[in-house]
């Protein structure tokens, strides 16, 4: 890593994942897209963190250890090792991948917590909640079913109605029942604490609006604001695993409340390792280093609201930009375990190249906030099209030529200076995508590059030359022109493709730089070319749906 004092850096973090379960392709579309971003923005020179880690507190991680017979921590220790390593199966990047089950997210909650105090922004009030009385928990929103008390529709979660979309207390949802035990849930009154959010209404509103997040996730965020906001719940009863409030008998601080500050807490676990670095300089009130979050649109009330709050609050910087992304849908419905479509990364892995999914979703990916479908034909279609038929084919069809009658050397006159240019000049239209997180089109305009090139070779027909002569100039510089228009392609791909980019740096005795587009070619002679990437068929694409 190079590193550089002065330089703004850019910090990225994906939302932290539940250290209940495994990494699926959900979390995947978040992890790749900001993972091209990231790769994208080192390339182009600037100084970025990638930052992550699991949110290892809550009821759902104190239930299943319980189920388990086991620790919570020995539950944490051991999925954190599995994200991490399918995340790096992935090629997902991150400079630092924490826990906010650690020393440092407990301080800085703590600290921060202190200061809200100070501030008298945390007020001390009774509530009403459903309590189950064979657990002896009280029972989070999750884990109430009953009747919508709006449209009467059964079989809704405590919070709100998926058929008519009606948001409630709790207390008002009709027949209920916990879902832990199946019994029903008395009414019982516990203390909590709860953030002053309202007195922040003004300050959000203007926040909202100083060009941090989507047109959509303002208009969202603006209506929540409009409706008034209310008093946030940052405390929870025991039994939970979380960490506790001083001076409190039993209470814990909610895991929404550490999960944001395990942004801050992962960061700082990493500057302990490169003091170089400062925390404090970064996380400063006006910090003119930049904040970046990646997260779904289930999650925007958290990151839009509560979090700028809570950082305003406490003389902390705010986020620079919120970059929210919709959902994964499979067969265009909800990736689901009863529909046999919920597949992990570890299984999709078993049976695919971690490339395939990075392209085929960069392939979808915009700045909007739509859902991505993921449909296993045209998932299989667009791989072997785009991949090997178009982008690979390019390299297979002029090596070929190269290897055989020149010994690998290439020509070093670029024989359609033209040609040449258009895919430089490009630079600059993929670079504007990149930087608005506009995959798609960066996809479709190396495409439409590549059967440019395509075009050109099947054009130029090198079979035919070499039927006159084997050995004619004239042959080694078509093929070379095709080589040279794949080089270009793969530092635009580079990103999206690290895999595949690896084996092409070593194919082409280079490595890829994106300051190199625009430099004359340097290449002098390329290697045997091996299969890059393998074809892939719909039946063993097919076994991701399996167990
Ligand atoms: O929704 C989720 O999966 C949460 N675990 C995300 C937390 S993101 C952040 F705030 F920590
Ligand atoms: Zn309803």
């Amino acid at each position: 890593m190079s590193l550089n004092v002065t330089k703004k850096i850019m910090l990225i973090t994906c939302a932290l994942p539940y250290a209940n379960g495994p990494i699926h392709l959900g979390h995947m579309l978040e992890h790749i897209q900001a993972d091209i971003w990231v790769r994208y923005q080192k390339m182009r020179g600037n100084q970025v963190f990638f930052i992550c880690a699991d949110d290892a507190h809550g009821t759902p991680i104190m239930l299943k250890a319980k189920k388990l017979k086991k620790k919570p921590e020995e539950i944490i220790k051991k999925i954190n090792l599995e994200h991490k390593k399918d995340l790096m199966n992935f090629n997902i990047q991150y400079d630092n991948y924490y826990s906010t089950h650690s020393n440092e997210n407990k301080k800085l909650l703590i600290l921060i917590y202190k200061r809200l105090q100070n501030k008298n922004l945390i007020k001390k009030r009774s509530t009403l909640q459903f309590f189950d009385t064979k657990t002896n928990i009280f029972l989070p929103d999750r884990f109430i079913k009953g009747n919508c008390p709006k449209c009467k529709s059964k079989n809704q979660y405590g919070d709100n109605c998926e058929i008519c979309g009606a948001i409630y207390n709790p207390v008002d949802l009709i027949n209920p029942k916990s879902t832990i035990s199946n019994s029903t849930p008395i009414i019982k009154k516990s203390k909590h604490l709860f953030f002053n959010l309202p007195y922040f209404q003004n300050m959000l509103y203007h926040w909202i609006h100083s060009g941090i997040l989507q047109k959509e996730i303002i208009n969202k965020t603006n209506e929540w604001i409009k409706h008034g906001l209310k008093e946030w719940n940052i405390s929870r009863d025991a039994p939970y695993f979380g960490f506790k409030i001083p001076n409190t008998k039993n209470k814990y601080f909610y895991v929404w409340l550490d999960a944001t500050i395990g942004y801050m807490g992962s960061f700082k676990n990493f500057c302990k390792k490169y003091n170089y670095i400062s925390f404090n300089k970064f996380w400063k009130k006006n910090s003119k280093h930049k904040l970046y979050h990646f997260i779904g649109k289930d999650i925007i009330y958290f990151h839009t609201l509560f979090w700028p709050a809570i950082l305003e609050a406490s003389e902390f910087r705010k986020p620079t930009k919120i970059f929210v992304h919709g959902y994964l849908m499979v067969n265009g419905k909800k990736m689901s375990k009863s529909r046999g479509t919920f597949v992990t990364a570890k299984n999709y892995l078993k049976h695919l190249d971690s490339d395939c999914l990075r392209y085929y979703y960069a392939s979808k990916l915009s700045s909007n906030i739509k859902d991505i479908n993921f449909n296993l034909e045209n998932f299989v279609e667009k791989i072997n099209t785009d991949i090997v038929n178009k982008i690979i084919n390019l390299a297979a069809r002029n090596a070929s030529f190269i290897n055989k009658y020149f010994n690998g050397n290439l020509s070093k006159k670029i024989s359609n200076p033209i040609l040449y240019k258009i895919f430089t000049d490009s630079k600059k239209q993929i670079e504007e995508a990149f930087d608005k997180r506009e995959l798609n089109q960066v996809i479709k305009k190396i495409i439409s590059l590549t059967n440019i090139a395509n075009h050109y070779i099947n054009e130029q027909a090198p079979w035919k030359i070499k039927k006159q002569n084997k050995k004619n100039e004239n042959l080694q510089n078509i093929c070379s022109m095709g080589i040279y228009l794949f080089k270009i392609l793969m530092t635009y791909l580079k990103p999206i493709l690290p895999s595949l980019v690896k084996k092409t740096e070593i194919f082409l005795n280079t490595s890829l730089s994106w300051k190199d587009i625009k430099k004359p070619f340097v290449l002098n002679k390329i290697q045997p070319f091996k299969k890059l990437f393998q074809r892939i068929s719909i039946n063993e694409a097919n076994k991701i749906f399996k167990k």
